[in-house]
């Protein structure tokens, strides 16, 4: 008590010496009211949120927080009058139930689009030091559709497999986009997915890049700062391992 009441004074600029008789109780007062206070969690208050969380926790590696953004984030992309929404990289399928989820809370009326190789992550190369190809095949389309379907009983959803683009986006060529998760790992499948999008997004849409800042996705952090130099988006360093892009 004695070193946090000394730490107090010293950050309001006292020196304790000069402070015989500390009034503790409003010196802690005075504390609170002049550091930043970012207590506020509602990723632990939104009821609909942790019920959700809790049944796609085994089905993702994507943590709280960065899954609390993507909840929030759908929340904000269901203000624009329409457009799918986007995951590639899905894996066992947990961050795109709960985008689905949200989406089917929040009245989006059009499908959520899942893709996976199932195989594991393709197309790495120079960019990306870490990923040799083939990581986190361990997954399957049918792990995907029990979370989706039966766990969750969404029925807002199509599951894509293959390659994306390549193989798969045909199936989905004709349609306009307000949200798109990536989460694929390496710099060429990134590049492939936004160019692929790009066209297909709404004004204001917005992209998600998982893994942005990463030791082991170094490819991904170029391919955003790349991005940085377009002139027709906007792009948003979140220090949670998140980037993000708005289109203008
Ligand atoms: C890190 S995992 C995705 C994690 C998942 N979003 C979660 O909730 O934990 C990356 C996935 O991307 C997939 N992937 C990578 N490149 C792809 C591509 N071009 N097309 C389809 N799937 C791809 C891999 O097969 C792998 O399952």
């Amino acid at each position: 008590m004695k070193q946090l009441i000394k730490q107090i004074a010293h950050s309001l600029g006292f020196h304790i010496s000069r402070l015989p008789k500390v009034d503790k109780k409003k010196l802690i007062q005075e504390y609170e009211l002049v550091t930043p206070n970012a207590e506020y969690s509602p990723w632990n208050i939104d009821a609909s949120f942790v019920e959700t969380y809790n049944i796609i926790k085994p089905f993702t590696m994507v943590d709280q927080y960065r899954c609390f953004e993507l909840w929030r984030l759908i929340e904000e992309s269901s203000k624009w009058q329409c457009g799918s929404i986007l995951e590639i990289g899905a894996w066992r399928g947990g961050t795109g139930a709960l985008i689905a989820k949200r989406a089917k809370e929040c009245g989006i009326a059009e499908r959520v689009y899942l893709c996976d190789t199932f195989t594991g992550v393709v197309k790495a190369g120079p960019e990306d030091s870490r990923y040799k190809g083939g990581e986190h095949h361990d997954t399957s389309k049918q792990i995907v559709e029990e979370l989706v379907f039966n766990r969750l009983n969404l029925d807002n959803v199509s599951i894509l497999e293959g390659i994306f683009p390549d193989q798969t986006a045909k199936e989905i060529e004709d349609l306009k986009f307000r949200f798109c998760h990536i989460d694929v790992d390496v710099y060429q499948s990134a590049k492939d997915s936004v160019d692929w999008i790009w066209p297909r997004l709404v004004s204001g849409g917005i992209i998600v890049y998982d893994d942005y800042g990463f030791r082991n996705c170094d490819g991904i952090t170029k391919y955003v700062e790349d991005q940085m130099l377009c002139k027709d988006r906007l792009v948003f360093h979140n220090l949670n391992g998140h980037a993000i892009v708005i289109k203008k």
